[in-house]
Order: C-alpha cells, then structure tokens, then sequence
C-alpha cells in the first residue's frame, strides 16, 4: 500500500476546514432575474412551463423588482409580452410600449436595481423570427433581412435608452448589431449606457420553455440561419471578438450548462466579463425532476450555478435568481 503524505480529505473533513480552502464564491452580487411582463393590471399568471416564475403586468412587476432589490439582487432583464404583434414589430420601438413603460415605473419606484433590456424583434412580430423578414425573389424562401433587421433593433434600443433603462443587451444574433446600437446610442448622448451581447448564442432546443412564457416561437422554419450551430467553440471566439470590436461591454454566452467549455475559452481569451444565460430549460427539467421526486431542486440549482461560476462567469442570467439569494442567505 502506498501512502502519500498529502491527502485531500484532511481538507474536507468538516465545513469550516472546508470554507478555508474553498476557491470560487457564489454570491447573490453574480445574479441578473429574468422577468415577463404584459399589458394589464394586477396580473401575476404563472407559467406553466416554468413554475414559480409569471408574467406581470406592469404594477405587480415593480413590486416583484422591490422584493429582488431588497434581496440584494442587482439586476433584472426584463422581457415583454406585447399587446399586438405584427409584421415589423412596431411595439418593440413604441414610445409607450411594455418594456417602455415598464421600464419608466421601475425606474420611478425602486432605485437600487439595474433595469436590462432584451433588445429583439421575436416576441414582437407576428411571425416570431428576430427580424425583419424578406422573401428570396429567386427561390421563394423567406428570410431574416440582416442590415433591414439592424435598424428596428437600433431604435428599439434607442427607445429603451429614452425610457431610462440601465444597460441593453442584444440577442437577436444579426451582424453588426452591437456596432448599430452603438453609434444611435452614443449619437443620442447615450454614451454611459453598456451593452451587454448575447455574442455566443447558440441554436439551442434548451430555450423551449422560454417561447413559451414570452409566447414567441417562429410560425416558420427555425433559427437555425442567425443562432449558432452548437458544434462550433472556435466560431464563438469570432463571434466575441467582433462584438468586442463594435463596442460590447459584457459578452454572454447562451446557454450555460452545455456550453461551460465555451465560457471558459471566452474568460480565458478575453478580458471582459462574461455572462452566462442559465436558460429556461436548464431551469425546467429540474423543476420537473423535483416535482417527481427524482432530484433535489435546491442542491441541483447550487451545483449547476456554481458550475458556471467555476467556469468562468461572472455574471449569470437565472430564473434562480431570487430562490439562490435567499438560499445563500441560509448557509
Ligand atoms: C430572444 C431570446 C430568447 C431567449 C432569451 N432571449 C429566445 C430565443 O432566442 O429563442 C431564451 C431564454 C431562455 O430560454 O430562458 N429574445
């Protein structure tokens, strides 16, 4: 038998030996809070897709924001539900459109949270793609017009900017997005408002849930010619650093769990921060394991966002958000 001298378990032998030698910290400051919002009054509905989480209506919103503020929680991203959707998304950019308004009564009733944006045309356009779309006079097909599509997502983002939000984050994949945000921003004398880029965003299956509750999945054909194919890791270093290039300030990756290799090449490649989107499904199938008895949610959900911490993300997007602040408050 061989003994070495060092063991690992004189360190694991009990919690305070443990806490001493423990390398990374998941704190409540990593956390952004996804929420949904819709026209109407006094609406808090469920989402039967993603228990504990619902679609507000813009009063209950600002109370749920108070109870994450006060939780510590230092960011939400707010997605909209509008009251039509139509061919161009023209709610996306209206002055008095949900996230708009949502926005502003935010703003107006809490202080000590930072109000982000999901810049897209998806939930707002009838056809559910995250742009403008075209038809191929040779082939028929329709397609997401890319430069058409920049403009819509400028003034949309510009239209935030005028609402008051904090920091806007593009995930709609079209090139040249961050740059045109960018100049209308900076143009506008919005030059201190960051971008935060979903800049590897992944077509993934794990967003089912999440069309959903922002009832938004494509009437058509999938997104499968904007988002990323998930085989590629080298084509998410080009995507990041042409964001970088145009000005992004935070670079997501999108989803967390199966791409963790991803976010630690981005950490390791650039010096920005990193955010990872814990997206719905990842939320769900735990949720629905629990519900079965099979896994334990709250140990699952620790573990998994501690997986993206040690990878490599400093910020992570999770429907968690408010259970893990006061989870961390207990231990
Ligand atoms: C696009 C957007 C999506 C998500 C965040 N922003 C949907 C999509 O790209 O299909 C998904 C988030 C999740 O699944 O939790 N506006």
């Amino acid at each position: 038998m061989h003994f070495p001298k060092y063991r690992p378990r004189r360190l694991r032998s009990n919690k305070l030996m443990r806490a001493l030698v423990r390398e990374e910290h998941l704190s409540v400051n990593d956390l952004i809070m996804p929420l949904f919002v819709r026209p109407g009054s006094s609406l808090k509905r469920e989402i039967v897709s993603m228990p504990g989480n619902y679609q507000f209506s813009v009063d209950t919103l600002v109370e749920e924001v108070r109870e994450l503020a006060d939780l510590g929680i230092p960011g939400v991203i707010l997605f909209g539900i509008p009251e039509k959707k139509d061919e161009l998304g023209t709610e996306a950019y209206a002055e008095d459109g949900i996230i708009q308004k949502a926005i502003r009564a935010i703003k107006k009733n809490v202080s000590n949270i930072l109000v982000i944006t999901d810049v897209c045309m998806c939930e707002y356009t009838d056809h559910g793609h995250c742009g403008y779309i075209r038809k191929d006079e040779k082939t028929g097909e329709h397609q997401v017009d890319n430069d058409e599509t920049l403009k819509l997502l400028s003034r949309e983002a510009l239209s935030h900017a005028d609402a008051g939000v904090d920091i806007v984050a593009p995930s709609d994949m079209m090139d040249g997005r961050v740059d045109a945000i960018r100049t209308i921003l900076d143009g506008s004398g919005y030059g201190e408002i960051p971008i935060m880029s979903y800049a590897a965003k992944y077509a993934s299956a794990f967003y089912g849930p999440f069309r959903d509750a922002a009832e938004s999945p494509p009437s058509f054909g999938d997104r499968k010619s904007y988002q990323m194919d998930p085989a590629n890791a080298r084509e998410a270093l080009r995507e990041v650093s042409l964001d970088i290039d145009e000005g992004a300030d935070i670079v997501m990756v999108k989803p967390a769990l199966p791409y963790l290799d991803i976010i630690r090449l981005i950490k390791d490649t650039f010096e920005y921060p990193v955010a990872a989107y814990n997206v719905s499904g990842e939320f769900s199938m735990v949720k629905a394991a629990h519900e079965k008895g099979w896994i334990d949610e709250k140990n699952v959900a620790m573990e998994s966002l501690m997986g993206m911490k040690r990878a490599g993300a400093d910020i992570i997007l999770t429907y968690w958000a408010k259970d893990a602040a006061r989870w961390l408050k207990e231990c």
